[in-house]
């Protein structure tokens, strides 16, 4: 069973630095979390890289979409003045620098694999192969995650030794039958949708439940008295950390 804190560092921490970059995963770090969660994209030249939405707009200095690019284009770019000239220059980063950085920094993660359209079994071989490579031994095995279905079973087919969780924003009728299939040890749902019901009748089949994304102490209180096992957060929250 996976051991893991009441809090989880979102996209690193996204609410003090720019999200999905080794400045989040340091400050993370720094701000006392022991967990993070990030995302993974694919180039258009097959690079993994940890990147959230499909465009470049909101979070670079960038225009068009990432899967479009390829990783010497993405490189040159700047992720980190949008949120904070503090953060100028602050690149994209792989998934192998970033794991490199989560080894240096001794933090745990949770890498949820977000694949763009027609990528979802590219992206899960892409990025079993880097943390095939590249993971260290200290650290305990990464939780992998995904909202796409077809992901997880690639990731399950290739390595069945990986904590999966599936990734829901509201919990449809046979996530049973899907948390079975991939031997899910977690269930990952909107904290907006969530409702005790739900989380009892996860928590009964022995599974984890996590929630995203918490901003506000006593929402998380809540969900953890009803069996929420861990809230993925913008902030540190107050009375958590
Ligand atoms: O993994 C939890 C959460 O990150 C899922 O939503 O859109 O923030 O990746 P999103
Ligand atoms: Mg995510």
């Amino acid at each position: 069973m996976l051991h893991l804190p009441k809090l989880i560092g979102h996209r690193g921490v996204k609410g003090l630095a720019p999200e999905n970059t080794l400045a989040s995963f340091k400050k993370a770090k720094e701000l006392g979390f022991s967990w993070v969660e990030f995302d993974v994209m694919l180039t258009a030249c097959g690079e993994a890289i940890v990147f959230h939405d499909p465009l470049l707009r909101r979070t670079t200095n960038g225009k068009g979409r990432v899967a479009r690019k390829t990783y010497a284009e993405l490189s040159k770019l700047d992720a980190g003045t949008w949120f904070n000239s503090e953060f100028v220059n602050e690149p994209i980063p792989t998934l192998q620098q970033t794991i490199q950085c989560l080894a240096q920094l001794g933090l745990q993660a949770n890498i949820e694999i977000k694949p763009t359209r027609g990528t979802d079994i590219a992206t899960a071989q892409k990025t079993l192969e880097i943390i095939h490579e590249y993971w260290p031994q200290q650290l305990a095995k990464p939780l992998i995650s995904s909202f796409s279905q077809l992901s997880l079973a690639t990731v399950y087919a290739l390595d069945s030794s990986l904590p999966l969780a599936m990734l829901y924003n509201k919990l449809p009728r046979d996530w049973k039958k899907t948390a079975e299939a991939f031997n899910c040890v977690s269930i990952n749902l909107n904290q907006k949708y969530v409702t005790l019901a739900q989380i009892t009748q996860i928590k009964q089949t022995g599974r984890l439940v996590l929630a995203y994304t918490v901003n506000d102490s006593q929402r998380a209180e809540l969900l953890l008295d009803w069996g929420v096992d861990a809230v993925f957060t913008d902030y540190p929250l107050p009375n958590f950390c």
